[in-house]
């Protein structure tokens, strides 16, 4: 067996790889991205390759996965009902969000013992995190090395019941050359992190920094090497924190879990509604209540649009929290199907508490808190809305709906507007009011 040494250049950003540097990626375009790797083959040459062993799928058992439960209702609800031993988790986020904080949270809530290894912190930076937070630290065990092959030795022979990476991009396997970081390291000691995992049965959480472009930090290969990714998100103005998995062997994607960053650490937000919504002093125009889904989970967020007449030039669009391009769309809908003069008007619109919201059912709550700002109209604030736009003015059905109606029911909304219902929705102490277009929805709340 020859093992032969070969030399590439890879683009952190995309992944590209190219026989000679180059000062640009010609493949995403990215600027000073591309370093030197260097890949070992390791070629059989002349042995003989044995065939592998195939199943039925008639004798193949279902198993049911075992897990245990953290104990942090939020977490374990995103991972499909607790961690599943020998599993390997990643956990991606931007700097400072709370990614270290949070697995020194479920590390306490463990019974077992933990392996803490860091490359980024010393012993005495999480001990005074660990003092911050007040939780126990007898459970947790602490090892600052950065070597991975290092690192898989201690976790075989402690046999800890979970072992904590942070971060991935710290990592090293000193067999290979290019340095930390670099899209093949990380790729590397994750796998060998995922065979230590596998062969002693231990679950491993590696956390990964994401860069503002959403890769975890180049290598976005490894999604397909873990068995689950979280992500950790959330506006780093705002104390609200949204945990979400993006991919799960072992159970469902559309989970969400809600936490709110304090001054000990990360709290479990029950009723996230809650958060979303403004404390008002009386009632304004322009304000609407909204029932949106993150994964399956409704959410209810306030709509604030400020309408004022454009002095000079053309009219200016803001949009905080929804896509700018679907906020100019309602606007011409708007001006077309309900002969509204907006291309006279300035139009700005808010998401409350700094939640994002990419689905269309936000479209008819946009259009009427735009509505109400320009006929300065209040809307009742016991009324809750949601439906799609269509470009014709109509409304579309969206889903979720009876979970949308309970939310809001949960949360003492009296009166909803929505699609029109192909199934009929019981829920008592709702009046729902469905609406098959926007003049009808204008009618229907402001006049
Ligand atoms: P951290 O967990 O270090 O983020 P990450 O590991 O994702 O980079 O947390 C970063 C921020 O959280 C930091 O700005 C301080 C803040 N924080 C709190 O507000 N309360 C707390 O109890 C802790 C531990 C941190
Ligand atoms: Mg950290």
């Amino acid at each position: 067996m020859a093992a032969k040494l070969k030399k590439i250049f890879v683009c952190s950003k995309c992944e590209a790889q190219f026989p000679k540097w180059l000062g640009q990626c010609s493949e995403c375009g990215a600027w000073g991205t591309i370093a030197e790797e260097v890949i070992s083959q390791n070629e059989k040459e002349g042995l003989e390759i044995q065939a592998g062993n195939v199943t039925e799928f008639s004798q193949v058992k279902i198993e049911d996965y075992p897990r245990f439960k953290i104990g942090l209702e939020e977490v374990d609800r995103v991972l499909g009902g607790g961690i599943v031993p020998g599993s390997l988790v990643l956990l991606g986020g931007e700097p400072g969000i709370g990614k270290s904080t949070l697995v020194l949270q479920i590390a306490e809530k463990i019974q077992n013992p933990v392996l803490y290894v860091s490359g980024e912190e010393s012993a005495g930076q999480i001990k005074l995190r660990i003092d911050r937070l007040k939780i126990s630290e007898k459970n947790i065990q602490f090892l600052g090395e950065t070597e991975i092959n290092t690192i898989c030795a201690t976790i075989e022979k402690y046999k800890p019941g979970l072992s904590i990476i942070d971060s991935i991009q710290t990592m090293f396997d000193s067999n290979i050359s290019s340095s930390q970081g670099t899209v093949n390291q990380v790729r590397v000691c994750t796998g060998k992190l995922l065979n230590t995992a596998k062969r002693i049965g231990t679950s491993i959480f590696i956390i990964g920094h994401i860069t503002k472009e959403g890769f975890v930090a180049g290598p976005k290969t490894l999604e397909h090497l873990v068995d689950t990714v979280l992500y950790l998100e959330g506006d780093p103005y705002h104390h609200f924190r949204i945990l979400r998995a993006a991919k799960n062997r072992f159970g469902p994607t559309n989970e969400v879990g809600v936490f709110e960053m304090s001054e000990k650490g990360l709290k479990e937000v029950k009723n996230p509604s809650e958060i979303f919504l403004s404390q008002k002093e009386g009632e304004v125009s322009g304000s609407v209540i909204s029932v949106v889904l993150k994964g399956t989970r409704p959410f209810l967020v306030e709509v604030q649009a400020l309408v004022a007449k454009t002095f000079y030039g053309y009219s200016q669009r803001r949009a905080i929290g929804i896509d700018f391009n679907r906020l100019q769309l309602l606007i011409a809908v708007l001006s077309l199907r309900c002969n509204l003069p907006l291309s006279n008007f300035d139009v700005h619109l808010n998401l409350v508490g700094g939640m994002e919201v990419e689905e269309p059912a936000i479209d008819l709550p946009v259009c009427l808190s735009i509505v109400s700002a320009l006929k300065n109209k209040v809307i009742d604030s016991k009324i809750a809305v949601f439906g799609e736009v269509g470009l014709g003015g109509e409304i579309r059905p969206v889903s979720f709906t009876r979970e949308r109606v309970r939310e809001a029911v949960k949360l003492g909304f009296k009166k909803i507007i929505l699609p029109v219902l192909r199934e009929k929705v019981n829920v008592p102490g709702i009046e729902l009011i469905e609406v098959s277009n926007l003049n009808q929805a204008i009618k229907e709340v402001l006049f």
